[in-house]
């Protein structure tokens, strides 16, 4: 059996509490964020990461959507989100790292809040690219690394500790990451603070170019 990797331990862990303590941050910001990502999603759609399932209520009627999670916890509550919404969704749990699917299986991948979590967001970011169709997009919300020298730093700093309690890295370079995984930005928008990015991107017609 393989061992299990620390965020499926710390969300699994934090999976009743998770709603309560985003609640803030989710009136002020992100609802309205998520509801603007994916409001012309169509075809076949994996969200990687979903949670306990905040983007559900946000899908147009009609997609096909398979979401996956490491950890069992959070996927619970997404099952029992999408049940209540009367929403068909594939649920499964699985690692961003290691996909079940086949390759180019997916028109559209979305991610929110996610890269800032894993082991190796590289290796899951080139996983993403290789499910995703040739014609296909990735639509990703995620927080980032300060560009501003001192709070960068002291992100640095915090993150072990922020980590441990509330189960994110706030430090990670998440644009660089997606480069670096062979994808191509096609656009990254700052969205309400400096640290909070809109990136949508798609495969690269030539990864080695951009490496
Ligand atoms: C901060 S939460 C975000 C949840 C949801 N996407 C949202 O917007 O509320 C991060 C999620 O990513 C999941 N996750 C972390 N590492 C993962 C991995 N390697 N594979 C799949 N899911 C992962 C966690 O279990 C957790 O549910």
């Amino acid at each position: 059996m393989p061992e299990e990797k620390p965020e499926a331990r710390i969300y699994d862990r934090i999976a009743w509490r998770y709603d309560l303590l985003e609640t803030p941050m989710e009136k002020m910001f992100f609802s309205r964020l998520r509801k603007e990502l994916l409001s012309d999603l169509r075809g076949s759609v994996l969200e990687v990461g979903v949670g306990t399932g905040k983007n559900l209520p946000y899908y147009p009627p009609g997609v096909e959507l398979t979401g996956i999670d490491i950890s069992p916890r959070m996927l619970e509550r997404a099952s029992g989100r999408a049940g209540a919404l009367g929403l068909e969704a594939d649920l499964r749990v699985m690692d961003v790292e290691e996909l079940e699917f086949d390759d180019q299986t997916f028109d559209f991948i979305v991610v929110t809040f996610v890269f800032c979590s894993t082991t190796d967001p590289v290796k899951g970011l080139r996983e993403l690219g290789r499910v995703l169709k040739d014609a296909g997009t990735i639509l990703m919300l995620e927080h980032v690394r300060s560009e501003n020298r001192c709070l960068g730093a002291l992100m640095d700093l915090f993150n072990p500790l922020v980590r441990r309690l509330f189960g994110p890295n706030i430090n990670r370079r998440t644009e660089e990451n997606v480069r670096a995984a062979g994808l191509e930005i096609v656009s990254t928008e700052k969205r309400g603070t400096e640290i909070l990015r809109k990136i949508v991107a798609r495969r690269a017609a030539n990864p080695e170019k951009l490496v």
